[in-house]
């Protein structure tokens, strides 16, 4: 398993390129098994679950290319096991997403229920309750989802109890095959949505209401044109490289950005004190660090609000801080497994209830640290990087699960940093 050994404290210096949003390509990854035709990509990222996406897709029968220098993916999506096997949703829970397209299109689907995960228990009720209800007669035994329509699915309304966005995405991609129209209330706003809805669009899907709560859908009128799909970049990855570079005091510029998904990240930064402009086309962002950063009290919320996958990287950043700060997380009940990691390198953070209770500024002193999820890992490098020595971070696979080529990146930006396996 690899490793990453960081000297520190880091200085980053220049500019950096977002990678493709790896939270946008899954869901329309999966939109291949759709089709009869192939269906390409740009702008893919090279990630481990871009790898697992395409292994699982290729376990169901389709055959797939992937230019990892170009980011180009092309899907020949000729399916013959309708089946998500546990040996790959284990790797990675979303591939539940395949549940909607392959139940839409072929009327049958099995896949393996993802189970737990290091940040909470998250199941996947809302999935199957709004597929219920489009007519799906579904049932789990020996941890798989059955699911089988006679005919085809049929329009309905769905309201989501709480907002999910692999749920809205599901009901989506399903609600785009059904006979009649669907409409998805309480439905995620998150940037994501939207650009598997548009995508829905731009393949003939009429579609009203995407970014707001309440999504309608007209199915039936799926069909592939031939331009290949853009993924647009990662709004997380850019927020990640903002906190690096508030907490290593460096300024840096973020180039393939759209920071008008970012508003609430960009918000909560200015509100520490910490110098963002961003470029009349939103494409680029300039960060300028401050030697003091303010100290906040914030909720972690669904989109427009402030993302739960930025929470682990900026409780480094209040850390640094002066005062105490607050974050409630009110999205997942486990996601603060970071902080026992982030204590060990001299942070103060208590955790009560859903709320990390932050004092800072604390000097940190470099620790062996072990991730245990793909942000908390990502926070875990920050800390790296602002700690005075080398710390180890173990355990990177995380890592290379949703950042591309973190490592390399932080390497050009001029940071001491080396990968090592163990
Ligand atoms: N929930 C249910 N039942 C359901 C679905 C969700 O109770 O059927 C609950 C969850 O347990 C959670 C809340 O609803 O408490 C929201 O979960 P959601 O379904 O929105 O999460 P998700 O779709 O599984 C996606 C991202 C996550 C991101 C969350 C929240 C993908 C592939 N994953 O997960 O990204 O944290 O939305 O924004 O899009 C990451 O990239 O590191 C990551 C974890």
């Amino acid at each position: 398993m690899d490793a990453l050994l960081i000297n520190g404290p880091a200085k980053l210096k220049g500019e950096v390129k977002v990678a493709g949003s790896k939270n946008t390509a899954l869901p329309l990854l999966f939109c291949a098994l759709l089709f009869d035709e192939e269906v390409s990509y740009e702008n893919v990222p090279r990630l481990w679950d871009i790898e697992t996406t395409l292994g699982l897709l290729q376990s169901m029968g389709t055959e797939s290319s992937w230019d990892k220098q170009a980011g180009t993916v092309r899907i020949f999506p000729r399916v013959r096991r309708r089946e998500a096997p546990y040996e790959w949703v284990k790797k990675m829970r979303a591939g539940i997403l395949a549940l909607g397209p392959l139940l839409a299109k072929y009327g049958e689907a099995k896949v393996s229920l993802p189970g737990g995960c290091a940040i909470g228990a998250r199941p996947v009720n809302f999935h199957l309750e709004a597929l219920s209800k489009m007519g799906a007669e579904i049932r789990v035994e020996e941890g798989y989802i059955h699911a089988r329509v006679v005919d085809r699915l049929r329009g309905t309304t769905y309201r989501f109890p709480q907002i999910s966005v692999t749920g809205t995405e599901n009901v989506l991609i399903a609600a785009s095959f059904a006979q009649g129209s669907t409409t998805i209330e309480n439905a995620a706003r998150e940037p994501e949505v939207v650009a598997l809805g548009k995508q829905l669009a731009a393949w003939g899907v009429p579609i009203t209401g995407l970014g707001t709560s309440t999504i309608a859908v007209e199915g039936g009128r799926l069909k592939l044109p031939c331009a290949p799909v853009v993924i647009p970049p990662d709004r997380i990855e850019a927020g990640t490289w903002i906190s690096a570079a508030l907490a290593t005091r460096s300024e840096l510029t973020l180039t393939h950005t759209d920071a008008t998904e970012m508003e609430a990240v960009l918000k909560v930064f200015r509100s520490m004190g910490a110098g963002i402009e961003v470029s009349a086309d939103a494409k680029r962002i300039h960060v300028l660090p401050v030697e003091q950063y303010r100290a906040i009290d914030i909720e972690t919320a669904p989109y427009p609000g402030f993302a739960t996958d930025m929470q682990a990287q900026l409780l480094v950043n209040l850390c640094l801080a002066n005062g105490k700060s607050r974050v409630k997380e009110t999205i997942f009940e486990n996601r603060f497994m970071h902080v026992a990691e982030l204590r060990r390198l001299g942070a103060k953070i208590a955790i009560e209830g859903n709320n990390a209770i932050v004092e800072g500024p604390s000097r940190l002193l470099a620790a062996p640290m072990m991730a245990t999820d793909l942000r908390a890992s990502a926070s875990l490098v920050i800390a790296g990087l602002c700690a005075h020595g080398t710390t180890k971070v173990s355990r990177i696979y995380h890592l290379d699960r949703g950042y591309q080529r973190l490592d390399e990146k932080l390497r050009h930006l001029g940071a001491d940093v080396t990968r090592i396996s163990e």
